[in-house]
């Protein structure tokens, strides 16, 4: 945690070098500002091949609308808008103005990466592996069996589907993007077109760096009929109580008159022990 503090340290610390310019007359007048408004500063360090090549872009921007920006590649201020123009043109005449951003490149960009790729390439977090079956067709029995790899950190991840014991083949197995979480990890899905058959065994295998060995997440179809059976079970023991209680009552009132519909003993030990609480305070 103390590299991101400095980071942000460092991240108010250029803000406020950056704000301080004021904007010349003439841009005030064209346009009135709101009475609420928005102003941000972005600043993007670019690692195109490490520290490398760094490429730094530094952004204004006004009611979410990006007018004047610093690009490294250019080595000056340019206008977005018509906004950003006359701020441009006299940012550039200011030689603090461009030294400060031209040495962001080494003095911000350089310096985070020295903060943020050890804790980047250190840091490992284990993703959830389940599998979902989606979109079950009983007519041609195609399922879509989805493996779903989400919370991982780093990236590089490898996510294969087998039928009993057998990888499947590339052409039946579709994979989504890379998705990026925003809050250091990231996810993936692959998927499956299967037909499954009772006794298949579908596994999804996930290595991963975070794991010391890859990581098995099982399916079979066997175990969805399973489940279907039981609840059929379920249902007709419920069916059949619903027709052997009334039953039940009607043969034993005829057998017994009235008794015992007009005091079962459950109700009756029930009603006593309310009518007993309540005497007690
Ligand atoms: C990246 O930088 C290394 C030197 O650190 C160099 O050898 C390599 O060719 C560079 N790669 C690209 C794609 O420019």
């Amino acid at each position: 945690m103390g590299s991101v503090l400095v980071l942000r340290f460092l991240l108010v610390a250029r803000m406020m070098g950056v704000v301080v310019p004021v904007f010349p007359p003439e841009a005030e007048s064209a346009e009135k500002p709101s009475e609420h408004f928005l102003y941000q500063s972005k600043f993007d360090c670019l690692y195109l091949n490490g520290t490398e090549r760094i490429r730094y872009i530094f952004r204004d921007i006004y009611d979410r609308q990006e007018f004047v920006r610093f690009d490294s590649d250019r080595g000056e201020f340019e206008a977005v808008t018509p906004l950003g123009e006359p701020i441009a043109r006299d940012w550039n005449t200011r030689k603090d103005l461009l030294e400060d951003r031209r040495a962001d490149v080494e003095g911000f960009c350089r310096h985070n990466y020295a903060i943020f790729e050890p804790f980047a390439r250190s840091r490992q977090v284990q993703p959830k592996v389940k599998i979902a079956p989606s979109s079950y067709d009983s007519s041609s029995h195609n399922t879509l069996l989805i493996c779903n790899v989400d919370g991982f950190w780093p990236s590089q991840i490898e996510i294969k589907w087998f039928r009993n014991g057998k990888e499947e083949d590339e052409s039946r197995v579709f994979t989504t993007d890379l998705i990026r979480n925003g809050d250091w990890t990231f996810q993936m899905a692959v998927m499956l077109e299967a037909q499954p058959e009772r006794g298949d065994v579908y596994a999804c295998q996930v290595e991963h760096a975070s794991f010391p060995e890859p990581v098995t997440v099982q399916w079979e179809p066997q175990s969805e009929s399973a489940r279907s059976k039981m609840w059929t079970g379920v249902a007709g023991i419920v069916l059949g109580l619903v027709f052997l209680a009334p039953g039940l009552v009607l043969y034993l009132k005829n057998k017994k008159g009235q008794r015992v519909i007009s005091q079962p003993p459950g109700i009756t030990l029930e009603a006593d022990k309310i009518n007993h609480q309540r005497q007690k305070p």
